[in-house]
Order: structure tokens, then sequence, then C-alpha cells
């Protein structure tokens, strides 16, 4: 019989045990995440000058991307002030002219997460027993658990994913900030929608959720229990992405800079859309700084 563990551990192991999938894959081969659009990472530079702005342009001023998959937002901010520091965090390597660290370094700035938190391991309970899981997927039940976070934010029971440990990583990177901003974007949930969505992903396409390091595993983000933990606002992506200016308004036949106006049009409607990445949520938690312009 394949050895079984608890859900949390074998996740683990799969993603960023030593022949990991995350240390040995770009996770750009395998799905499209906001970092692919353009106007996402215009956006993106758009809230560091805020955040800058609003610190009083300090030297240095961090931006520091946690779960920065191979570096590919930081290499998309051109022009930045030589003040500017930036810094990517991830379990993997990466060959980047900024610096790349593995763990989240003290901030005085924007420290941005985009899909970071969804790729945390959890446990899975259902009816109250711990979910074992072998590297081939299959499962059984474990011994029954009193979850003192699945009572609070899980109420209705069944499959449970426990998220306390991305309520915790959130608390970590938010304490890392000592002046500043920082965001979590992530697929989620709250308690009136609350449900199970372990899956996983290989070459773009949706896949079961396996431990054996063959594939991304992912499970939608308990959003309202992060914000909880640090008080932090919880924003929809439309809402935030609006707020930074980006808007999906077509350009005017007369404008000089039609086509690239549609252009921007159209990535904003993808990033904006209520049916896709528009329903993303927003973790936003300032330190010791207005971040008046995000909406309340
Ligand atoms: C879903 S990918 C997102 C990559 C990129 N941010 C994007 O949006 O395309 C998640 C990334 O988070 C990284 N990651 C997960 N847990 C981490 C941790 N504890 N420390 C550093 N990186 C982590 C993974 O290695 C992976 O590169």
């Amino acid at each position: 019989m394949l050895p079984r563990r608890p859900w949390r551990a074998a996740w683990q192991a799969a993603l960023y045990g030593t022949e990991g999938f995350f240390v040995r894959n770009n996770p750009a081969d395998h799905f499209r995440t906001n970092v692919a659009v353009p106007l996402f990472t215009q956006a993106v530079r758009r809230l560091a000058d805020l955040v800058d702005e609003a610190l009083g342009f300090p030297d240095p001023f961090d931006v520091v991307d946690v779960g920065a998959g191979r570096g590919e937002l930081l290499l998309a901010l051109h022009d930045v002030p030589a003040r500017w520091r930036l810094t990517g965090v991830d379990v993997a390597e990466a060959d980047v002219p900024f610096r790349w660290v593995h763990e989240i370094p003290e901030v005085t700035g924007l420290l941005i997460a985009n899909e970071w938190l969804d790729s945390v391991p959890i446990d899975v309970l259902q009816d109250g027993r711990l979910v074992h899981v072998a590297p081939d997927g299959s499962e059984s039940r474990g011994q029954r658990v009193e979850d003192p976070w699945a009572a609070r934010w899980w109420p209705q029971g069944g499959r449970v994913e426990v998220g306390l440990p991305r309520d915790q990583a959130w608390m970590r990177a938010v304490s890392r900030v000592s002046r500043g901003v920082a965001v979590a974007i992530d697929y989620g949930h709250t308690l009136p929608d609350r449900r199970s969505t372990l899956t996983g992903y290989r070459d773009g396409r949706q896949v079961p959720a396996v431990p054996d390091g063959s594939c991304d595993l992912t499970a939608h983000v308990a959003l309202d229990a992060c914000a909880a933990a640090t008080d932090a606002r919880l924003l929809t992506q439309r809402e935030a992405l609006s707020a930074l200016g980006i808007s999906a308004a077509l350009p005017s036949a007369t404008d000089p800079s039609y086509a690239r106006g549609l252009q921007q049009a159209s990535q904003a409607r993808e990033l904006l859309d209520p049916e896709g990445l528009g329903r993303f949520g927003w973790l936003v938690q300032a330190v010791g700084v207005d971040a008046a312009w995000m909406p309340t």
C-alpha cells in the first residue's frame, strides 16, 4: 500500500521538496496569472509610486514580490528610480538583475504577493476527520480533530480546507513591513460562498490533485479569515484596479493613440472581468502609512 499522510505534509513535499513541482517548474509555463497582463504590471507600478510618495520617497524604497515565480512581475517594472530596491522571494532560484532571496526581508515600501497564498499547503478535514492522501491522490480518513479555525471559518463542515497556514503566512508577510503597504492577490471565498476547491494544474489544464510533484496543487484562499488575521481591507480586483485608474472604456475613434487604447481596453476587460480575474480578492494592509487611495 502507498504511504499516506495528511494533505498539508503531502502538498508541502509535492510542491517544495527537493524534487518539488515549484522547485523544478516555472509557474508561468503552467498557468496564466495577472502578471502576464502588461496593464497589471502598470497598475502595480502606479501602486508602488503611490506608496513611495506616501512614505516620503525613502532610500531605499522596497518593492518585494513574494512567491515571485521567476521574477516576471519585477522584470516588467521598467525605469524605476535608482532608490528603489527590487526583491523577488521564492523557494526556487531565478536568474534576475535584482535581489533574489528565499525568505521575506524587512520591507519599507510595497510588498506584493500574486497567487502566493493559494499555494501555501493546508490540511483537509472530511466530516471532522483529518484526510490522509497517498502519492497517487487516493484518500482515507484519519483521526477526528476539533479544529478551532474550521469551527470559526467553515462552520458548515463537510469537506473543509483548513486555511490557518494561509492566515499565518499573510500575518508573517505583513509583520515584515516596517512601513508601507502589503498586498496579497488571490482567488478565494468568504463565509457565504465557502466551498472546497483543492485541485491540480499542469500545462495550462486543470488536473486531479495528485501530490506526486507532477502538478501544481492549489485551493482557493479563505480571504475573510486572512483579512481578519491582520485587520486588512478586502477588495475585489475590480475595485482595487479601478482605484488605480484601470478602466475598460474604449478610446474615442479620434484618439491619436487609438490602437494602443484598444489594446489597453482589452487587457482591462480581462483583468476586471467579474467572471474571471476581476473576481480575485485583494488583501490590502497599510502599515504606518495612509493608503487613502484604496477604497474602503
Ligand atoms: C502560483 S505561483 C505564482 C507566481 C507569480 N507570483 C505569478 O503570479 O505568476 C506561486 C509561487 O509562490 C512560490 N512560493 C510558495 N510558497 C512560498 C514560500 N513559502 N516562500 C517563497 N515562495 C513561495 C512558489 O514557488 C511559486 O513560484
